[in-house]
């Protein structure tokens, strides 16, 4: 069958088979292999990528189901001339990863949160990224950079005291 979505901005089109997850065609035809297949049951994260600007796991999404959609990968955010998204700098900032085998989709997660809210706590972000796991970190380097992310993009709600 023949679906046609909005990749990272670019049209496209393309042949599957309907039993085809979207992670697989992301990965194996488009060649973006930012997302990861880690657990391949929803249950990690890892494969996490946006449909219409909502965390999807790629994992369990069949690929028909973006036809029409808009779908964004972790390869989609820094702009044409290389200027890394914030979260992307503030996850290097913040050494917020080991293996970095969970950052692609713990990125898109958080873009998630950013681009859906005008101002996001820590209570907020803590909650977002419960489906998103990370076996290296201990999670609080997560939980900075995503905090100065926020900062960044003037989304930081007040500390309480
Ligand atoms: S690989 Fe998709 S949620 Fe784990
Ligand atoms: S950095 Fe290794 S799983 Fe998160």
């Amino acid at each position: 069958m023949k679906i046609e979505f909005l990749l990272n901005g670019n049209k496209t089109e393309l042949e599957i088979e309907p039993q085809e997850t979207l992670a697989q065609v992301l990965r194996d035809e488009c060649r973006l292999t930012g997302l990861k297949v880690s657990c391949d049951v929803q249950v990690c994260g890892a494969c996490t990528v946006l449909v219409d600007g909502l965390p999807v796991s790629s994992c369990t999404c069949l690929a028909y189901e973006a036809h029409d959609r808009r779908v964004e990968t972790i390869e989609g955010l820094a702009s044409p001339e290389g200027q890394l998204h914030p979260l992307q700098q503030a996850f290097i900032d913040e050494f917020a990863f080991q293996c970095a085998f969970c950052t692609p989709g713990m990125i898109m997660s958080a873009k998630s949160l950013l681009d859906e809210n005008e101002t996001v706590s820590e209570e907020d972000l803590i909650h977002h990224m419960d489906g998103n796991i990370c076996r290296c970190t201990g999670y609080l380097p997560i939980v900075r950079a995503i905090k100065r992310a926020a900062r960044t993009m003037g989304k930081a709600a007040p500390e309480q005291s």
